[in-house]
């Protein structure tokens, strides 16, 4: 009889399960209160959209789009991709929607997987997760450094060790003129640029200074720095965000080749990074698009927004010590079982709670519940079911004691 070949997962994508899964919801229901808290309201866009909507997004010359896009032709002659990010897919909604011509604020989050055809390694996969957040209608830099501030706060909640790396891409006015002196001083010595930076003097010349090879960041030391070279419009507000940061105590560190690998930012940009998760060191990254809705077909709107990356995030996770009681309920003797169901019922209303349906002895039940991962046992016997009692033992501190039903 011939065996069958057993089916893998794809190279660069996995399940979530066991103790990881646990940890996913933990971060996205946390990640989510303190959202909720600063405003924002859950969107969910597809996972399929039309590619043309991240060509004109994320950027043709960009590597996400030139080379790590999962794109097909659909059935319907339809040119589609997985979605590589989740931007792109909250603007076009946003569009879509009619809310650029209503004006006003609005301000989203969501999570979900995205999808880039990339070399897999560690904290590199080609299914990923990210929890982001886009804010639209507001201009002022205030924003950026209230969504900056907000990214702080879930990290800091997951006590998640990082540094914020900051930088300002100038706008419309002063982007173009740096764009044009950086080309000017990149040529002069472009024989000794690797291959990609000589293709990026063409297509998207501030990536070259993003360049990874060592012999390349030693002959950019001397280019011109975007943050010496911002209008006074800019200037004003990188100086702005920094004077806010630093008031709210919040550390940063500025690196003028921060250009991130996405085309569509304006102004502010940053990274927060780890050195715990090695080479892939950026969990979340975000900043200010003022131009995106307008380039997919909106009324100009300003918008701001950042996204971490979930994977990365949970290698440095911790589940908070604190975390709630975990209760088991057992029956010692048949005739316990229905009362040991209703008591487990009752506890559910509040706690996560195991409830055992075969009638066991005191050993046996111990450990089913240190199994469970539960820490307050509570057992029935026939004289606590003559009496309207509970035997309720807990396990951290060892203290055992007999109750009444109510008082559980
Ligand atoms: P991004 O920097 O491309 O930004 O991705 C955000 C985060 O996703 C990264 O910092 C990283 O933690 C994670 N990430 C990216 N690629 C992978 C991968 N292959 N495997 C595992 N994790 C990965 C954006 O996507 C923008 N949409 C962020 C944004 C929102 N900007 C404004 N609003």
């Amino acid at each position: 009889m011939s065996k069958e070949k057993v089916i893998q997962s794809l190279r660069g994508m996995k399940d979530i399960s066991n103790e990881e899964s646990k940890l996913f919801t933990y971060f996205c229901e946390n990640a989510a209160k303190i959202a909720k808290n600063y405003g924002f309201e859950y969107i969910e866009t597809p996972i399929l959209e039309e590619t043309s909507l991240f060509k004109r997004s994320v950027g043709e010359s960009s590597d996400i789009v030139n080379k790590e896009m999962y794109q097909f032709i659909d059935k319907g002659e339809n040119d589609v991709c997985l979605r590589p990010e989740g931007t792109a897919g909250v603007v076009r909604s946003f569009i879509q929607n009619k809310l650029d011509r209503a004006g006003g604020i609005k301000k989203w989050y969501y999570h979900g997987p995205m999808f880039r055809y990339e070399r897999p390694q560690k904290g590199r996969l080609r299914e990923f997760h990210q929890f982001g957040v886009e804010v639209f209608g507001i201009s002022s830099v205030y924003e950026d450094a209230n969504i900056i501030m907000m990214l702080k706060e879930i990290l800091d909640f997951f006590q998640i060790g990082h540094k914020l790396q900051l930088n300002s891409l100038g706008c419309k006015e002063c982007m173009p003129i740096y764009r044009e002196n950086l080309v000017k001083h990149l040529t002069s010595f472009k024989e000794e640029l690797c291959e990609d930076c000589n293709r990026r003097i063409k297509t998207n010349p501030i990536r070259v200074l993003d360049c990874k090879n060592e012999k390349c960041q030693n002959l950019l030391k001397d280019a011109p720095k975007i943050t010496y070279n911002l209008c006074n419009s800019c200037n004003e507000d990188f100086n702005k965000l920094k004077e806010i940061l630093d008031f709210n105590n919040v550390d940063y560190e500025i690196d003028s080749n921060l250009v991130r690998g996405l085309d569509y930012y304006s102004k502010t940009a940053f990274e927060f990074v780890s050195d715990e998760i090695g080479s892939q060191s950026a969990i979340a990254g975000g900043g200010r698009y003022d131009r995106l809705v307008e380039f997919l077909g909106g009324r100009e709107t300003p918008g701001v927004g950042f996204a971490i990356g979930i994977e990365r995030l949970l290698e440095l996770v911790k589940i908070n010590e604190k975390s709630e009681d975990i209760y088991y309920v057992g029956a010692l003797s048949e005739d316990a079982l229905n009362q040991a169901i209703k008591v487990a019922n009752l506890k559910r209303k509040t706690n996560k709670t195991y409830i055992e349906y075969t009638p066991r002895g005191f050993g046996k039940h111990f450990n089913l519940a240190e199994k469970n991962g539960a820490n307050i046992v509570v057992l029935i016997g026939d004289d606590e079911l003559k009496s309207n009692m509970l035997y309720v033992k807990n396990i951290s501190t060892q203290e055992e004691k007999k109750i009444k039903v109510e008082e559980l």
